[in-house]
């Protein structure tokens, strides 16, 4: 991982620096993107910046497009307008073979199905490392133990099955199979969702972590407050089909846009201090 993060073209320690700067220092850059399902419209002409090494946490209501978004940029979902960049290339203009350097690049945790239920936590790891990577079967292994060592899993859960797992080991194993690649990037859809509080921030702090000492860049949906407030450098809230709001939680705090008041600063929020 150190390798990758430091070959890198930018400094995941100075974002905003370097000679292309602004906008360029983005990690991924969403512009005018619109995707909509038959007539509705669920994204209209959304832009979104995520600089590098940043923990960005993705808030707005259900059914907001909130995984339609992150879907649309992993190239899952059509959009009808719109460019997406990710570590500086045009997605729609990348050949094959950027495609697969891109691919390469960034891990994802699913909202729904964060493994595979037929396969075991070390196959499901090693799904993407079969996709990518020529090596030994016995490397594989190896790595997916390093990989459960890193999200805080003993090596007894590399045989076992989803099924046979907790609500939160799942978590981590999905987090794993996310870093199968060492990637720069990582989505997680929800990854804290049916944990419980003590559970959740065990793994908003892993994330916190190995955000810090990979140089990770994570983009976060999340409904939960607490790890806004306690591990995202800064918050974009959908809502109106559009990125409504980003910046830190402070900002959110004085935003008076009706959701984002009521959300930040009504009684569930309020009932956290
Ligand atoms: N493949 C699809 N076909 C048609 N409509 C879809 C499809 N995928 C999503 N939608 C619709 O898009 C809207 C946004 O869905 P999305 O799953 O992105 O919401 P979300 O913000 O992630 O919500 P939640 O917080 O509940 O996960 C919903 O109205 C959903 O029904
Ligand atoms: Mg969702």
């Amino acid at each position: 991982m150190q390798d990758l993060v430091s070959t890198d073209q930018n400094n995941a320690s100075a974002p905003e620096a370097g000679s292309s700067g602004g906008e360029n220092s983005a990690i991924l850059s969403v512009r005018d993107v619109t995707v909509g399902f038959g007539p509705k419209i669920i994204l209209d002409k959304l832009d979104l910046d995520v600089r590098q090494g940043e923990i960005l946490g993705f808030v707005g209501g259900s059914g907001t497009g909130k995984s339609v978004l992150m879907r649309t940029i992993l190239g899952l979902t059509r959009k009808r307008k719109g460019t997406i960049r990710v570590f500086g290339k045009d997605m729609d203009t990348a050949s094959e073979e950027e495609l697969a350097i891109i691919h390469k690049r960034w891990g994802v945790l699913f909202q729904q199905g964060a493994l595979f239920s037929s396969l075991t936590v070390k196959q499901n790891i090693q799904v993407p490392m079969r996709e990518h990577l020529k090596i030994s079967q016995r490397l594989m292994d190896e790595l997916a133990i390093l990989k459960l060592e890193l999200v805080g899993l003993s090596a007894d859960a590399a045989d076992k099955f989803p099924s046979e797992l907790s609500g939160g080991m799942i978590k981590r194993a999905a987090l794993a199979r996310a870093l199968a690649l060492d990637p720069d990037l990582v989505f997680l859809d929800e990854p804290t969702s049916g944990l419980d509080p003590i559970g959740a921030a065990a793994f908003d702090s892993l994330i916190g972590k190995l955000s810090r000492t990979l140089g990770l860049t994570v983009y976060m949906v999340t409904h939960d407050l607490d790890s806004l407030a306690s591990v995202c450098d800064r918050i974009a809230v959908l809502g109106d089909k559009k990125v409504l709001a980003i910046g830190t939680l402070d900002d959110m705090m004085k935003n008076d846009h009706p959701w984002i008041e009521s959300y930040f600063r009504g009684e569930r929020a309020l009932r956290r201090v």
